[in-house]
């Protein structure tokens, strides 16, 4: 198969294209599609057969249900059941990176929701993505765009390497603005299943009470040295081994250059451009020439991170380096998950001084 690629005006979708990947929708083909988190690989959420595709292109495990695209509150309550008390609120919230899980109405396709009565419902706020489930006319299931375990494509040139010739059709509507997944709330529990894009601070705002936040939404697990994570747990990850540093940031230029100083070996630094520049300077002519330095934004501006974050680790990747080194950010706002991912993407491989990290060394 040849993939179609569509480039669509992001501010001013062009209808003849809209009309084109909404044709393909309803004729059970595979679209990638841009929303404002990341670009998700979608098809008609009443068909199976297009549904059991997307499994198999991304190799994700049949019992991993899909996110359900909407594009108005209408055809969110033709599937699934929204509670009376919190129709008001979504329907302020919504379009927005916020998925809910609602009881379902059993209607759509069994293999889009893996079986559970539960669905996982969200309206993207972008343009091109609620066109295009307007004029397919039927939900969209569509999970992010990557091949499971790798990090979620944020462009399209991303999707394209995953999928070049896998889909039918691949819509180019430039970067995603958040570049981090949505945020996923529980409606019956109220508690937070993914950190994402809309921060529980401001979900506390508009529901007047904190989303109850589990050791699971968090991406927590007990830190401890492997070769490599279980496959279960991996998730958001590049190729090239990570290394999360949890300790105190001032220190992480000293403890790189110790565990790194006889070392000749080539490893990336992915991190704020200030810790870039502190550890350029810490470090000396030779060891500066073994490192790659992959900057993702400021460090105060964490939205500029969560941003890059899918994006610089999918091209750590091509660098070809043997290892590289994250840093931490503050929990605060999108920071609880951009920390999510980076506990994932490393496979839980952290780290606080010289020691554990050479340690690590001796492993990857
Ligand atoms: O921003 C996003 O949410 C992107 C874009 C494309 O919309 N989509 C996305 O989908 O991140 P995906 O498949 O990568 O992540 C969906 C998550 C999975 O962890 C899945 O287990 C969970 O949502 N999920 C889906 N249905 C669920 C349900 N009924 N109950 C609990 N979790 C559910
Ligand atoms: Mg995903």
């Amino acid at each position: 198969m040849k993939t179609i690629l569509l480039k669509i005006n992001r501010n001013r979708p062009e209808s003849k294209k809209i009309e084109v990947a909404a044709k393909a929708i309803r004729a059970g083909k595979l679209v990638v599609f841009p929303t404002e988190t990341v670009y998700g690989i979608g098809a008609n959420a009443f068909d199976s057969e297009a549904c059991r595709r997307i499994y198999k292109v991304k190799n994700r495990n049949v019992d991993n249900p899909l996110i359900i695209h909407v594009s108005s509150i209408e055809m969110a309550e033709k599937i699934a059941y929204i509670p009376e008390m919190y129709r008001n609120v979504i329907k302020r919230l919504w379009p927005a990176p916020i998925t809910f899980i609602l009881k379902s109405k059993k209607i759509l396709s069994e293999v889009a929701v893996a079986k559970l009565d539960t669905i996982a419902v969200r309206m993207p706020a972008h343009k091109v993505a609620l066109r295009l489930i307007n004029k397919a006319g039927v939900p969209i299931a569509a999970p992010s765009a990557n091949v499971s375990t790798m990090p979620s494509a944020t462009k399209a040139e991303h999707a394209l390497q995953y999928f070049r010739d896998k889909v039918d059709v691949i819509i180019d509507s430039g970067p995603a603005q958040n570049g981090i997944e949505s945020t996923i709330i529980d409606l019956r529990r109220f508690a937070l299943v993914r950190a994402g894009a809309f921060s529980v601070e401001e979900i506390a705002k508009h529901f007047g009470r904190m989303p109850k936040i589990t050791p699971e939404a968090l991406g927590n697990k007990n830190a401890k040295i492997a070769i490599s994570p279980g496959t279960k747990y991996k998730h958001y990850a590049p190729e090239t081994p990570l290394l999360l540093y949890s300790g105190a940031l001032s220190r992480l230029p000293y403890v790189i250059m110790a565990a790194t100083e006889k070392s000749k070996r080539r490893f990336a630094f992915v991190g704020s451009v200030e810790m870039c520049d502190k550890i350029r300077n810490k470090l000396s002519a030779r060891q500066n020439k073994n490192v790659r330095f992959i900057a993702l934004g400021n460090r105060r501006n964490l939205r500029e991170i969560a941003h890059n974050l899918f994006d610089r680790l999918i091209f750590l990747d091509s660098t070809k380096v043997s290892f590289a080194i994250v840093e931490s950010f503050p929990q605060r706002g999108v920071g609880l998950a951009i920390m999510n991912r980076l506990r994932k993407a490393s496979g839980h491989r952290y780290f606080s001084d010289a020691g554990q990290l050479e340690a690590y060394l001796k492993l990857i």
